[in-house]
């Protein structure tokens, strides 16, 4: 299929996390039109089977086809780790995919980082998909990852900066395998929202890696490749959830500064 640069980037995630992606596009590519997707009836991710995940991401992805998108960004790294291969079998002769891990894995391999930390969901950490990538650019990489589940429910309840937020890093992360790590990524795009507090907990010694600017960097070089980059007029980012939270609306605001266009909608039936 004839793909054009002036079809927006569909992007999907369980909730809020991909909203940390589409902003770092959004920064970098002001001329994308963006069309967004948050499962928020099925969230969290982290903790459901692969089946599942599976399902819905194709049901996601074939609802961003009919939006006529040219890129499918899959904005969740448990989708990417679980649920990426079947997509790719199912759509990527009509359209460009990408998922979160490739990007910074890629990214990585070309640091001298020695000692890697990972954190993200259950489903993403148990499937061992960034340890895989990272040992086979270089076996010699000590890969320390845990998952830390709790963040997802905390953050999407709009636990950030406060006590509870504190408490519950400081309950994951001061486990003994994480000391001496020289960077951490954040492998749950939730968990940008908590970058701040995160790298506070490390005393500001390690580099936290928010994974929103190399994915936007990966898809802008894409699209350049492909020659899918819009250089017309963007049209207005469009917002997509699967029921409604307030927390949805007023992260979506904040990251995007402007009045946004949400609309709920079923198709799971
Ligand atoms: N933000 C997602 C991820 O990157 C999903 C979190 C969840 O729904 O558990 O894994």
């Amino acid at each position: 299929m004839k793909l054009l640069s002036s079809q927006p980037i569909g992007i999907f995630d369980s909730g809020v996390g991909g909203l940390t992606v589409a902003h770092a596009i959004r920064q970098l590519l002001p001329q994308e039109s963006i069309i967004y997707f948050g499962d928020t009836a099925h969230l969290p991710y982290g903790d459901k089977s692969a089946k599942s995940i599976i399902y819905y991401s194709r049901k996601i992805a074939g609802f961003l086809m009919e939006k006529k998108c040219k890129t499918i960004l899959v904005a969740c790294n448990t989708a990417s780790a679980v649920a990426f291969n079947d997509l790719k079998n199912f759509f990527s002769e009509q359209v460009q995919l990408v998922n979160v891990i490739d990007p910074v894995t890629e990214y990585i391999g070309k640091s001298n980082y020695k000692k890697i930390g990972v954190i993200g969901t259950k489903g993403t950490i148990n499937s061992g998909a960034y340890e895989k990538v990272l040992k086979s650019n270089n076996p010699e990489l000590d890969v320390i990852s845990m998952a830390t589940p709790l963040f997802v429910p905390m953050i999407e309840e709009g636990f950030i900066y406060d006590d509870i937020s504190n408490a519950i890093i400081r309950a994951y992360l001061s486990d003994k395998s994480m000391k001496s790590v020289e960077t951490l990524i954040l492998g749950c795009t939730h968990y940008p929202i908590i970058k701040n507090q995160i790298t506070k907990f490390f005393n500001f010694n390690i580099d936290v890696i928010d994974s929103g600017k190399i994915i936007a960097e990966f898809v802008k070089n894409l699209l350049t490749e492909n020659n899918l980059l819009n250089t017309g007029k963007s049209q207005k980012d469009q917002f997509y959830i699967s029921d409604f939270t307030l927390f949805f609306e007023k992260i979506a605001k904040m990251f995007f500064e402007e009045t946004i266009d949400l609309k709920k909608i079923d198709f799971w039936n």
